[in-house]
């Protein structure tokens, strides 16, 4: 625990409170420094003093939030969120609507996500788009906004792409950019903190949402109050954007997931079809029987429950299933899977066990009967990690690098912590050529591996026959042989 954090508590619920952004023990210094400016800036005594003026000024308030956001950014980042939104989202848009589209960057920082925005549409579609198009950037910093308005640029915002970007550059005698009038004036920028309702009227009745690099900051609860806050400013038929490092926790059954050209974005369908509907209940946490039963008929007496055959079965399913697992630790594969088939003709909702058996098949290099198990799962879970994992194995092995990757990335979708996936996707990346891609990966998987250990891997049974020292070994060793090969090239 840091020393600091008593002293710091009641900074960090105010500024959780006002503005979502929550910090962790090991970020509280930048919570320290911005606190220490502001007593020392507006001369005051101290800690006590200072949280007195700040929950009583708005003003202060703003000024601490300025201190405190983390507002990286530049041009074109994930530039493939963008080739999405050109190839197949805006001709979607444009043959349906008549009216001008919206589009948001919510949590835009100094403005170069939504400068990408209509760059990329104006190099697509030409200068007329901006007759079809309305561009809104929103920070709850007030400095980012005014750097964003102002659209002057440094080289650090310039990492992707430069040459098609420079065209809509004017270079400036102090080595930095400005951007040209006819984008500049094509993004409308302002204050906006995404957690305070109501937002401002010309934020309503958005067609696009890119919400990208924003939520990392939050805890679950701000995440899913500012996702359903965006989901609800967001047209029907409309699409949201994450970075593709958040994860799917954000969809609690209000935007639907779909994959456009190896990218995952979120869909506001009209209304929930009997299918959606099905797949949205899947999701909710069943109800106790005898809750329910007490809830809707107080006067009756308790629903006697047709408890000794459900339970007896249940238990038989888990002891069986146990004693495959055991067979797989000990590579009895064939005794395993059979024991898992009968235990399937049983208890054929039992996922676990499919999971197991796909892994084994796997294990057997029958790739054909895995993927086939596999595909059993996402029928019943169309977000099971496993499935997931072991299909993107199996496609690797069978040299189908795209469906493996789309696979990893699903993976990461569904638990951005599984350093499993990030160390595949490494592997591909690197296969690939993709340097920064596998450098990205592997320093991830890397920091998984040292923070949380090995065990988080997302699989029922991945027989893993070195120690954990051995992996963050050839993390490191990759980084290396990457740094290296990047530095000669
Ligand atoms: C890392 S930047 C992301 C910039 C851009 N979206 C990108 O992906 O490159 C995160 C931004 O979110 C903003 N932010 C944090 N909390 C916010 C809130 N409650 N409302 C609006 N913006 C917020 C920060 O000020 C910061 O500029």
């Amino acid at each position: 625990m840091n020393a600091l954090a008593p002293v710091l508590t009641p900074f960090r619920t105010l500024i959780r409170e006002k503005c979502g952004v929550t910090f962790k023990n090991d970020a509280l210094h930048v919570l320290e420094a911005a606190v220490n400016k502001r007593i020392s800036t507006a001369n005051l005594s101290g800690h006590d003093e200072y949280l007195k003026v700040v929950r009583d000024s708005e003003e202060e308030l703003h000024r601490l939030i300025d201190l405190i956001t983390i507002n990286e950014t530049y041009f074109m980042r994930e530039g493939q969120h963008f080739g999405v939104l050109c190839e197949t989202i805006m001709p979607e848009l444009l043959s349906r609507k008549t009216g001008k589209i919206k589009i948001l960057s919510a949590g835009c920082s100094t403005g170069e996500e939504a400068y990408s925005i209509l760059i990329s549409l104006i190099e697509k579609y030409g200068i007329g788009i901006k007759k079809r198009v309305e561009i809104y950037g929103v920070d709850i910093d007030r400095n980012v906004i005014k750097t964003a308005k102002e659209a002057v640029y440094g080289n650090n915002s310039f990492r992707n792409d430069e040459r098609m970007l420079m065209k809509y550059f004017e270079p400036r005698t102090d080595k930095r950019y400005g951007i040209l009038p006819l984008v500049k004036e094509g993004v409308d920028f302002q204050v906006c903190n995404l957690l305070r309702l109501p937002y401002p009227g010309e934020l309503q009745k958005m067609d696009v949402i890119f919400y990208r690099n924003v939520s990392i900051y939050f805890d679950r609860e701000v995440q899913s109050n500012i996702f359903q806050n965006l989901s609800n400013i967001l047209n029907p038929e409309g699409y949201l954007f994450l970075s593709s490092t958040e994860t799917y926790y954000h969809n609690v059954g209000i935007l639907s997931l779909k994959e456009c050209n190896n990218v995952f974005l979120y869909h506001k369908k009209i209304s929930m079809g009997f299918d959606d509907r099905r797949k949205y209940k899947k999701t909710l946490p069943p109800l106790q029987p005898d809750i329910r039963a007490a809830k809707m008929e107080p006067s009756l007496p308790p629903v006697v429950q047709p408890k000794p055959v459900v339970v007896e079965k249940r238990r038989d399913a888990r002891v069986i299933f146990d004693e495959a697992l055991a067979d797989a630790m000990q590579k009895k594969y064939r005794q395993s899977i059979a024991k898992l088939d009968e235990l399937l003709k049983e208890s054929p909702d039992f996922l676990k066990a499919y999971a197991l058996k796909a892994s084994l098949l796997v294990n057997l290099q029958e790739m054909d009967a895995a993927r086939e198990v596999c595909n059993q799962i996402l029928e019943k879970d169309e977000w099971n990690l496993e499935a997931h994992l072991l299909l993107g194995i199996a496609a690797k092995i069978g040299d189908a690098l795209d469906e493996a990757l789309k696979m990893f990335k699903g993976a990461l979708y569904i638990n951005a912590t599984c350093w499993l996936a990030h160390y595949y996707l490494a592997d591909i990346y690197f296969s690939q050529h993709d340097v920064p891609g596998a450098h990205r990966e592997y320093g991830i998987a890397l920091k998984l591996l040292e923070t949380r250990g090995v065990e988080d891997h997302g699989l029922t049974y991945f027989p893993l026959s070195f120690p954990v020292e051995q992996l963050i070994h050839l993390c490191r060793h990759n980084i290396d042989k990457i740094r290296a090969q990047h530095q000669k090239d």
